[in-house]
């Protein structure tokens, strides 16, 4: 079966916009439980720019479905994630400058401070996944380090799709599809997210690799509209007709 990941670190950015409690990204995590969602995704951020450190603990005491809890590979956030042992960590590249995760992380550049930095969470029974782009020095890095899951960033994919730059979008489809089955081919689970819509999920969620979607934005836009059940329910039927289909 293909897992459900939510992200829910935009009902902190709405919180946040006027400093109180409401709304409460904690409740949104619980609904999306309710929802049928897999696990819950949490991003804390070096500025706390949305989900913040007390979230974190709510949600690792209120949650029955697993945490995947992202970060960067700082001594901060890796003594946090020690703290919490969390089902998951995953590992993103961060700057303080962008507005959200672009790019994958160069794992092949930072290989052996990268395995030292993970080697702790492994150890505390975490899984680390490591986020990439869909390129294979990168993967056989992450699989060097002893990353037991890659999610393959599927932003570049997302956007060519909402630009209506086809061509460019099936090249981009093409790498992550070919991706997915190297990585795959060498043990790694395979995980996918970033800009993933009702318009552009399926492709990704048909491929058999692909383990778990991770998404956020879209989805507590579309919450708005449709109320979060909803919003994760057609999520949920688009993503198990592409696999069944
Ligand atoms: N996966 C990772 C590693 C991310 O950093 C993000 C964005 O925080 C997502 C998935 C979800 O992306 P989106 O919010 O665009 O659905």
């Amino acid at each position: 079966m293909l897992r459900l990941g939510v992200n829910i670190d935009h009902v902190a950015t709405v919180r946040n916009a006027r400093g109180g409690a409401y709304p409460d990204p904690v409740r949104a995590a619980l609904l999306a439980q309710k929802a049928g969602a897999d696990g819950i995704t949490a991003h804390l951020r070096e500025d706390r720019r949305h989900i913040m450190d007390e979230d974190i603990d709510k949600l690792m005491k209120s949650l029955t479905i697993p945490l995947n809890f992202e970060m960067a590979a700082t001594a901060e956030m890796q003594q946090i994630a020690l703290r919490h042992k969390p089902h998951a960590v995953c590992i993103v590249p961060e700057k303080r400058e962008e507005r959200t995760t672009e790019g994958g992380l160069e794992v092949a550049r930072e290989e052996n401070q990268l395995a030292h930095f993970i080697a702790p969470l492994r150890e505390a029974g975490c899984r680390v996944s490591i986020f990439i782009a869909a390129d294979q020095k990168q993967i056989e890095a992450a699989h060097r380090i002893g990353a037991e899951v890659i999610e393959l960033h599927t932003g570049a994919y997302c956007d060519f799709h909402a630009e209506g730059k086809f061509d460019e979008r099936d090249q981009e489809l093409k790498r992550l599809t070919e991706m997915a089955s190297f990585a795959d081919g060498l043990g790694l689970e395979v995980h996918a997210g970033h800009g993933l819509t009702y318009g552009c999920v399926q492709p990704i969620a048909a491929l058999p690799e692909v383990k778990e979607l991770n998404i956020g934005h879209f989805l507590m836009g579309e919450s708005m509209f449709l109320g979060m059940e909803n919003a994760i329910g057609e999520m949920r039927r688009l993503m198990d007709e592409a696999r069944e289909g």
